[in-house]
């Protein structure tokens, strides 16, 4: 499969002058200079790779933030952009006003998700998703009479946003040090977590022992019971865990978490916003497993990233008790850009996009090879592992002189480096500690599947 270029140059910018400005005014997501001596200056983006202000290309390996599930320079969704914005660029879909692209948005989302689905709330973001889905199963619970029913329970390592619920729910500690006191109310469980499970082993590191090994579905049971079931509103958890370092759980955990719930009348929410819009081979990742959620959290892949975009699709009872709130519990959850049509269009072309090219399917059919590619790493002394789940795949590095927590921890240096050698050598994957993430373009070809192995091979090789 190949897309056409289709960039039309702008403006020619001048570079040095971006990067001053840059550097004297622009705060980053995870801010800090030492991360910053030598920013990538991105200028083009064509399918599955992005070119430099200098003229390099790089193969985008995380899909920028595993967002871009259709690839850069797709020409069609700044055309339905440019044609939202001359008709009606944005009015208000606050209760009493609706616009087009909103509300067939909504029917389409409802099309493509679980069949349990019926209603959607737009956000702009993720962590606002979140939020959303937060308050949202308050609201049901306050609905049912049973207003003590708040708490959220999550899962340590998993990655929900960074607003200040969604932080609170967000099980990577990392993310809470300089912000603290979290949200009360929100309590992390432990969760599918590979390193744990192995570091927490008798005999000290075992490389790569299946999660399976564990019955992490039952530990967060013992941690909602004990917190009381009557004091919680939700679970929340990533189908796969993204951000903590691709991690996907054991076959049966999606349906002993659907048990617990219902066990201890607890709402479900899915946090699909990597898992979505055909990032693992199915439109949405609990199909793996079978299961339906109450809630799903998107963003990212609604759009491609091309516009911000975000929400909550809820179940059909949800969406019924909202329907039928009497007047003084009615829902008082809002945002401006809440089904923003110039949004909403964007999305309904990256979904005709989707579509049409039957990216879901290509999807499901590239990923074995790219994993059975990325296996072939395992040959090198320090991979410690190689896992993953449709377009969506973690190399993990070890330091195999070493035991313990240290096993894993002594190859984040190694990781930050071939990081850097990666990117010299034209590939942008992503770290979370010692471990490299990699998420491309459903669009990426074999040929950009076969470079995107070599170079990481050739990267670990050369710093390792
Ligand atoms: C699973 C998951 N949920 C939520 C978010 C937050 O999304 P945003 O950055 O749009 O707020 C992310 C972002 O990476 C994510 O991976």
């Amino acid at each position: 499969m190949t897309v056409a270029p289709s960039y039309v140059p702008g403006p020619l910018v001048d570079t040095a002058d971006v990067l001053r400005a840059d550097e004297e005014h622009l705060i980053h997501p995870l801010q800090h200079p030492s991360d910053h001596a030598r920013p990538l200056l991105f200028v083009r983006g064509e399918g599955a790779e992005l070119i430099d202000s200098e003229g390099n290309r790089y193969i985008d390996g995380l899909s920028c933030l595993w967002n871009v599930n259709v690839g850069h320079g797709r020409a069609e969704l700044a055309d339905a952009a440019a044609a939202q914005m001359r008709q009606l660029a944005y009015a208000s879909a606050y209760v009493g006003f609706v616009n087009a692209p909103a509300a067939l948005l909504a029917e389409r989302l409802v099309d493509v998700a679980y069949p349990n689905m019926s209603g959607v709330y737009f956000t702009t973001s993720g962590a606002e998703a979140n939020e959303s889905a937060f308050k949202m199963a308050r609201y049901y619970w306050k609905l049912r009479g049973l207003p003590d029913k708040v708490k959220v329970i999550s899962r340590r390592w998993g990655y929900h946003g960074v607003t200040m619920a969604a932080a609170s729910a967000t099980g990577l500690p990392v993310y809470h040090k300089m912000f603290a006191p979290l949200v009360p109310n929100f309590v992390q469980a432990v969760g599918p977590y590979r390193f744990r499970c192995e570091m927490e082993g008798p005999d000290g590191p075992r490389p790569c022992t299946a999660p399976e090994e564990h019955d992490y579905a039952a530990e967060l049971e013992r941690t909602l019971v004990a917190e009381g079931p009557e004091t919680v509103a939700a679970i929340i958890a990533e189908p796969i865990q993204g951000a903590g370092g691709v991690i996907p759980p054991p076959a049966d955990y999606w349906a002993k978490l659907r048990a617990i719930a219902d066990r201890h009348e607890v709402l479900l929410i899915a946090d699909e916003v990597i898992t979505g819009f055909g990032r693992t081979g199915r439109w949405f990742g609990l199909e793996h497993w079978g299961v339906q959620p109450d809630l799903l959290s998107f963003a990212k892949g609604v759009t491609s990233a091309y516009l911000p975009l975000g929400g909550v699709i809820v179940s059909r009872t949800l969406h019924e008790a909202i329907q039928g709130a009497p007047a003084d519990m009615k829902f008082m959850h809002a945002a401006t850009y809440s089904g923003h049509p110039t949004c909403c269009a964007v999305a309904l072309a990256n979904l005709d996009i989707i579509e049409r090219e039957a990216l879901v399917q290509r999807a499901a059919e590239l990923a074995p090879r790219f994993l059975q590619r990325l296996e072939t790493l395992r040959a090198l002394p320090r991979v410690g592992d190689v896992r993953g789940l449709g377009m969506m795949a973690a190399v993990e590095l070890v330091d195999p002189g070493a035991s313990g927590a240290a096993y894993y921890d002594n190859a984040a240096p190694l990781a930050g480096r071939v990081m850097r050698e990666s990117m010299r050598r034209g590939l942008i994957p992503r770290l979370r500690g010692n471990v490299v993430c990699l998420a491309p373009p459903l669009v990426t070809t074999d040929e950009q599947v076969e470079r995107l192995v070599q170079i990481l091979g050739d990267a670990i090789q050369a710093t390792a």
